[in-house]
Formats: structure tokens, sequence, C-alpha cells
């Protein structure tokens, strides 16, 4: 299926947007923390034809049929389904994001917007971000509404957020948007200063590998948002308008005023934020053959203090830092999705084979395993 089997505007333009992996950096996004994802060399590509309508109508290679609706009736309590990530961005610029205004789209034409993808959907790769992203340039770029990349992952978090109705922070997006080859996005959270980091993985003989689990996972419910609400319990027992206020040092006032549970997700917040930091040290002072402890930490606070690992994570991990990993930790927003590992090219077969006989042994679906390569964000393509 391509753009012309279901289309019969002219085709203006395609643009692609990528997903991502997060190095470290997690569940400090929406705590105003710091994270360092990158843009991955797996991508989603729209291919757009100009409409002299003003209908965004949007089919894709991966279902049938046509999800249309018009620019003068975006609803996002009627939005539904994955169309519902390409419509909810045309109505997150008409809206306006924080610090973002509202894009005047009276004089925009409709647009046929045709879907393709190799960001595999449910891993935790953020596929709905490469999908708000390409959609958000291509509509920025068409429209000439002038907006930066910076207030396109606004504008892509608020549709996700008020569109789609999952509560997710702006990390996936600026990651998606920022990316850049052989690097990292540094992002700061509350500032929102980004700032590219060198990874230089191949240049010492590493490998990013991604452990698909093949568990899902949905953010718009469930742990996601209970961990919402313990981090926002936390900050306001401790009397901070974010977590990102607290640092390793506050720590033991905390496990004084908090009950166990609470503490410990503020726990894994306040690390998680100073191993961010301590990464992106480290990447620039040692290289990235050092930063390993920091990502088996990482993974360790996931699983016990914040508690959104599962067993098949855990011991995807277990084995990959058991058979040569240099670090591993699982990524994205957890209850599923997948687990990265930073391995020496050479020994990236025989870690490959022990986590998916590791799987076998334990009746677990068999894993998916892949390489990723730290890649360029969005952008328009043709
Ligand atoms: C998901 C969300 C992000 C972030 C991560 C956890 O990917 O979309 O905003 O909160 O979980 O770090």
């Amino acid at each position: 299926m391509t753009f012309t089997d279901i289309f019969d505007t002219d085709v203006v333009g395609r643009w692609a947007a990528p997903g991502r992996v997060n190095l470290i950096g997690e569940h400090t996004d929406y705590n105003d923390g710091f994270v360092l994802p990158l843009a991955i060399d797996r991508q989603t590509t729209v291919t757009v034809g100009r409409r002299s309508d003003r209908l965004l109508r949007v089919a894709s290679s991966f279902e049938d049929g046509v999800q249309e609706a018009s620019l003068d009736a975006l609803d996002p309590a009627a939005l539904a389904g994955w169309s519902a990530y390409v419509h909810g961005i045309a109505w997150a610029l008409g809206e306006g994001a924080r610090g973002v205004p509202a894009s005047d789209l009276s004089g925009a034409f409709g647009l046929d917007v045709f879907v393709e993808s190799d960001v595999p959907v449910g891993a935790g790769l953020s596929s709905s971000a490469a999908l708000e992203c390409s959609v958000a340039v291509a509509m920025n770029d068409l429209w000439e509404l002038g907006l930066d990349g910076p207030a396109l992952a606004k504008i892509g978090q608020r549709s996700e957020n008020d569109a789609v109705g999952a509560p997710t922070g702006i990390m996936d997006q600026s990651a998606s948007l920022l990316g850049r080859v052989d690097s990292a996005v540094f992002l700061d959270c509350r500032s929102l200063d980004a700032e590219v980091i060198d990874l230089g993985f191949a240049a010492a003989g590493l490998e990013l590998l991604v452990i698909d689990t093949h568990v899902e996972h949905a953010h718009a419910t469930g742990g996601y948002v209970a961990r919402r609400a313990s981090c926002e319990r936390g900050a306001e027992a401790l009397g901070v308008s974010s977590l990102r206020d607290l640092g390793v040092d506050d720590l033991p006032r905390a496990a004084e005023v908090l009950d166990d549970e609470t503490f410990r997700r503020v726990r894994h917040v306040v690390t998680e934020n100073q191993r961010v930091l301590d990464t992106v040290r480290t990447l620039r002072l040692e290289g990235p053959g050092a930063i390993g402890s920091l990502l088996d930490a990482s993974h360790v606070s996931m699983r016990d203090d914040f508690e959104i690992s599962v067993p098949e994570l855990d011991l995807a991990v277990a084995t990959a830092q058991a058979t040569g990993a240099v670090g591993a930790r699982m990524t994205g927003g957890g209850f599923g999705g997948a687990a990265i590992a930073l391995v020496p090219t050479d020994l990236r077969e025989a870690v490959s084979a022990a986590v998916v006989r590791a799987f076998a042994d334990a009746g677990f679906t068999a894993p998916t395993l892949f390489v990723v390569h730290a890649a360029e964000g969005a952008r328009r393509t043709a």
C-alpha cells in the first residue's frame, strides 16, 4: 500500500521523525528533571498531499481505511485510535501549548497523510512520538507556522496529553525532534535547555543493543499514572514544587517525612537525576566505556524503588550484564517494552544468544534484539 493507492492528490513532500531510546533518566521528565535520550535509526515517515478543502485525511501501511476530520471541527474528546496522533497535532497547533502561542489555522489547507513506520509499536521506543513529530514538522512546514524544534516538542506533548490522553512528559518528542547522529540529547526538563552530547559508541567499539521483550505496556492508564501521582504527593509533602528541587542530601529528611513507598519513589527520581548528570560528565571525561555502572544502578533503582520493571526486563538486563555488556537497563516508561544493553561489538552475538536462551529457559515469549544507532531528528526528506 502506498500514498497513490489511497489518495488522488499530488504529493507535496515527505517528512520523517525517529523513535528514541532513553540512555538514562527515567520518570524524571515530568518531575522537571534531567534526561539523556537519543533519536534512533528507526523512523516514521509521512507522505503528504495538499487538499483544496479543510479535511485532514489519514491512512497508513499498517491498517486499512481512511480516518478523516475537518480542521474546522477538531474535538480532542472525539479523536480515537492511532489517527488521533495526527489529528491531535493539528488540534494542538491551533490551541498552542505552555509557552507556545496558538497558531492561526483559519487559512490552512487540508492534507492527505500516508503513514509508514519501522519503529516497533509497544516496545517503549516512542513510536507515538515519532508519528506526532513527523506530522508536526510537516504541518509546520506546509502551513508556514515558523515553530522551532523545542516548540514543536511542546505541541507534541500537548497533543499526547490532551488529545490522546496519556499524561506523559516532554522527553520523547524532544528526542525525536532534536536528536543528532552519534549523539544524545541532554535535556533539562525545567528550562528545556537542550545540549547535544557526543556518544562515541562506535569509536569505543561499542554498540547499543535493544531487547524488545514484547511485554505490552500502556501509559494512558495504570502504573505510569500512579507513579506520577506518587511523585506529586512526595513533592507536596516535602514542600517543593517538583522533585527536581531535591538533591541526594535531602533524602534523609525525605525518609523521615514520607511513607516507605512514597520515599522509594522519590529516591528513584532524586538519584536518577544525579545519575544523568554523572553520565554526561563521564561521557565527556572518560567516554562511553565508563558509564556501565550508572546504567546498571538506574535499572536497580527502577526495579526496587520505582517498581516499574517486569521479570522479562530484569532477565534481559541480568543476562546481558552477565555475558559481557558494559551496562544494561530497561528503557522508557516501564511495565514492559524494551531493555538496552551497551555491548562490545565483538560480544553482541554472544550476548544476544544468551538472552534468547534465557528467555526460552524461563518460558517467556521470544524477545526481538536489534542494534540501534543515534540518528538525526525529525526533518523533511523529500
Ligand atoms: C514515557 C513517557 C516519557 C517519560 C518516560 C519515562 O516514555 O512518554 O515522557 O516519562 O516514559 O522516563
